[in-house]
């Protein structure tokens, strides 16, 4: 008995041990540079949490201590991995579902199927190593999950990880490839709402381009794109007229009017008539150059009768009345505000004329509600001023009393003396 269990302490000790010798880091823990470079890093890797060490990507035999054993071809070893071998590489387990939903259900395991649908995949394919391959994006030895904020594919990340090649004007040069994209890009709204306000919803690179099967939207799938996020434009802008037409002429949706990377918040000059961005097509006696004079028109009057509104219910607040009704009831213009630039993208005088018209109704309720909140204000002042007058008054007339009382009881008091040279009854 006792010997039975002595020998099964010491398989399952043995058994530890051999499962954790990996003599590749063991000795590559004590080699210089990029020998050693990837032991210390592998300590953040996923592949490391989860278990994997060196072998399960370069293969060999980890249980020989001796160089040349450990890593011998005949055990599989691959020292070098070339730039073309990387995606299958990863897919030996990223493409396995048996495998991959042992370690998460829920883990895709499309990235490579996609990525081959990529420039960049199809690139590769043909034997040309200046494009993306999944190291370049998720990095290697210190691969890590990509909701970690230090993955260099995390949405704040992303930017700088693409723009290695994208803003390398040299690499790009011989793809006709724009190097702009990431100084466009941290140009607009979009960048702002990430970096500056850490809004996870706007989009980064690959919320346009896709995670793997980064292609440039085609033409006419634009506005689908934008569409993820801006539903209501888009399902404007495919009713409009403008949407086989730009189809027809090539001119990508959305794109036409805000650009791709270099995003701005649009203002109503966008309509301007002279200077706009629908004058580069229509000039302004052309229906479309009228449709665009009658929307900014529509806009330009409610922005301008919501600012009145506001600067009078502000004066009425800081002087103190109650205006909090009238300020809220304010944002509801506000809210049809909105609703007509959205309603721009119908390119329709009729479609913003209706929020316009809603909005004016508010504003002019609220504005009224300032107006008398200051005429209230004035009644109160007034009032105030005749309570001041009356109250001054009796202070006054309290005072003159209590001075003509005081004379009376000092005469009253006073000492009768010898001389009492001024006095009438001692005289
Ligand atoms: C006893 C020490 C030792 C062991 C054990 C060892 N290596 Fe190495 N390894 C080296 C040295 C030294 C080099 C660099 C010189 C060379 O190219 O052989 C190297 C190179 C490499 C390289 C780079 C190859 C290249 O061409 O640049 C990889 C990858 C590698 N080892 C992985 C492994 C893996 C995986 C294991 C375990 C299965 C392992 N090593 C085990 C010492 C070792
Ligand atoms: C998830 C797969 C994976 C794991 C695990 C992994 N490697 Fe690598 N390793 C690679 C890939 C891919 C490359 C090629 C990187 C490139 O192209 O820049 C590489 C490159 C290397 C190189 C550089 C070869 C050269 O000359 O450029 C060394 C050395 C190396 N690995 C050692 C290790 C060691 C030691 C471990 C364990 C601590 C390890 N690797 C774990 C995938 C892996
Ligand atoms: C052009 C850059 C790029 C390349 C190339 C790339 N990836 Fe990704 N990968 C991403 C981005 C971006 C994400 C998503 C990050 C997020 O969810 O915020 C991602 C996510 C992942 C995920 C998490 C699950 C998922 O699908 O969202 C895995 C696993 C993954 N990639 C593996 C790979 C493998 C394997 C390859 C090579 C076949 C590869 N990636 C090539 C950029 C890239
Ligand atoms: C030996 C199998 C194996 C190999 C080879 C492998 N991986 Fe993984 N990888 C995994 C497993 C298992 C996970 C954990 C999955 C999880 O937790 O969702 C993982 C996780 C990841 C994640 C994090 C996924 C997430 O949802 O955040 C990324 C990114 C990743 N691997 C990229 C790579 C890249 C790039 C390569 C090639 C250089 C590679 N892997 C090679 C098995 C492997
Ligand atoms: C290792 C360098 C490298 C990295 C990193 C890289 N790319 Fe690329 N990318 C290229 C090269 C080179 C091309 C040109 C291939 C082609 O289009 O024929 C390209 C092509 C593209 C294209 C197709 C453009 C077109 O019209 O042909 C898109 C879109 C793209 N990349 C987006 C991205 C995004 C998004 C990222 C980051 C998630 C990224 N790339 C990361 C090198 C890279
Ligand atoms: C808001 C969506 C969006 C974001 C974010 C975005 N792109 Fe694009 N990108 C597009 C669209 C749309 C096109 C195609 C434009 C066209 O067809 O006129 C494009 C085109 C491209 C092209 C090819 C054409 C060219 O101009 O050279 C590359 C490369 C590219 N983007 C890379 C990137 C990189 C890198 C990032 C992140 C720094 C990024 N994009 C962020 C929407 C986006
Ligand atoms: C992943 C979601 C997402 C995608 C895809 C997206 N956007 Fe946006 N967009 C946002 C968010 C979030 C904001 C708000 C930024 C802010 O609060 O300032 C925004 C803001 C804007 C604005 C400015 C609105 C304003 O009032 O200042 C414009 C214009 C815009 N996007 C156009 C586009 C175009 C054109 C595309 C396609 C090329 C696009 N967006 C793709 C999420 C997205
Ligand atoms: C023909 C030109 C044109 C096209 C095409 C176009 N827009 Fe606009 N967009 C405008 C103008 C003009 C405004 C600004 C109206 C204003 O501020 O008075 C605007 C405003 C916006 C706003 C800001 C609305 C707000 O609340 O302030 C967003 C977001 C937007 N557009 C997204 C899109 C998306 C997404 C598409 C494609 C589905 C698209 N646009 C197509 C001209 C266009
Ligand atoms: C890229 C060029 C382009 C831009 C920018 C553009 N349009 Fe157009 N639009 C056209 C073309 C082409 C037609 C069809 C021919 C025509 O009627 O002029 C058209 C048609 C129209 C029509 C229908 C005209 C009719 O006769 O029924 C209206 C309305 C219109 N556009 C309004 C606008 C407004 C408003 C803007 C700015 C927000 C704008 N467009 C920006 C090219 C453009």
């Amino acid at each position: 008995m006792k010997t039975i269990m002595v020998a099964s302490w010491l398989a399952m000790l043995m058994s530890i041990c051999l499962a954790a010798k990996d003599s590749c880091v063991t000795c590559h823990q004590g080699l210089e540079g990029v020998q050693s470079d990837p032991v210390r890093k592998f300590t953040n890797d996923i592949h490391h949490r989860h278990g994997f060490s060196c072998a399960d990507c370069h293969g060999g035999d980890p249980q020989r201590d001796d160089a040349d054993a450990a890593m011998s071809p005949a055990r599989g070893f691959r020292g070098k991995i070339p730039r073309t071998a990387v995606p299958q590489l990863c897919a030996r387990c990223h493409s396995d579902a048996s495998l991959m939903h042992k370690y998460n259900p829920r883990q895709r395991v499309d990235q490579l199927a996609q990525y081959l649908t990529s420039n960049h995949g199809k690139r590769l394919t043909a034997g040309d190593t200046a494009v993306a391959n999944c190291v370049d994006c998720h990095g290697v030895h210190d691969i890590r999950t990509t909701k970690d904020p230090l993955s260099p594919v995390h949405p704040l990340r992303l930017p700088e990880t693409c723009a290695r090649c994208h803003s390398d004007a040299a690499r790009m040069e011989k793809y006709k490839l724009s190097p702009t994209v990431l100084a466009d890009y941290q140009t607009s709204v979009h960048w702002r709402a990430l970096a500056d306000r850490g809004d996870l919803s706007a989009p980064s690179c690959a919320s346009c381009h896709g995670n793997h099967g980064a292609a440039p939207p085609h033409v006419g799938e634009v506005a689908a794109v934008c569409g993820t996020c801006h539903v209501m434009m888009e399902d404007l802008y495919r009713g409009s007229p403008h949407k086989p037409i730009f189809d027809d002429m090539g001119v990508a949706g959305c794109v036409a009017c805000h650009e791709n990377h270099a995003v701005m918040h649009p203002t109503p000059e966008l309509l301007n008539s002279e200077s706009g961005i629908c004058a580069n097509c229509h000039d302004a006696e052309s229906a479309g150059g009228k449709t665009a004079a009658g929307m900014a028109k529509l806009i330009g009057e409610l922005s301008s009768q919501i600012d009145r509104s506001k600067a009078i219910l502000d004066r009425a607040r800081r002087s103190g009345m109650e205006v909090s009704p009238a300020l809220l009831r304010q944002t509801e213009a506000q809210e049809q505000l909105v609703k007509a630039r959205v309603a721009v993208h119908a390119f329709r005088v009729d479609a913003v004329g209706a929020p316009v018209q809603e909005g004016l109704a508010i504003t002019r309720e609220t504005y009224t509600a300032g107006l008398s909140a200051l005429e209230e204000l004035d009644r109160r002042r007034t009032g105030l001023l005749f309570s001041l007058v009356a109250i001054g008054l009796t202070i006054l007339g309290l005072w003159l009393w209590i001075r003509n009382f005081e004379r009376k009881k000092r005469s009253l008091t006073a000492p009768v003396t010898s001389s009492g040279s001024g006095d009438p009854l001692g005289g």
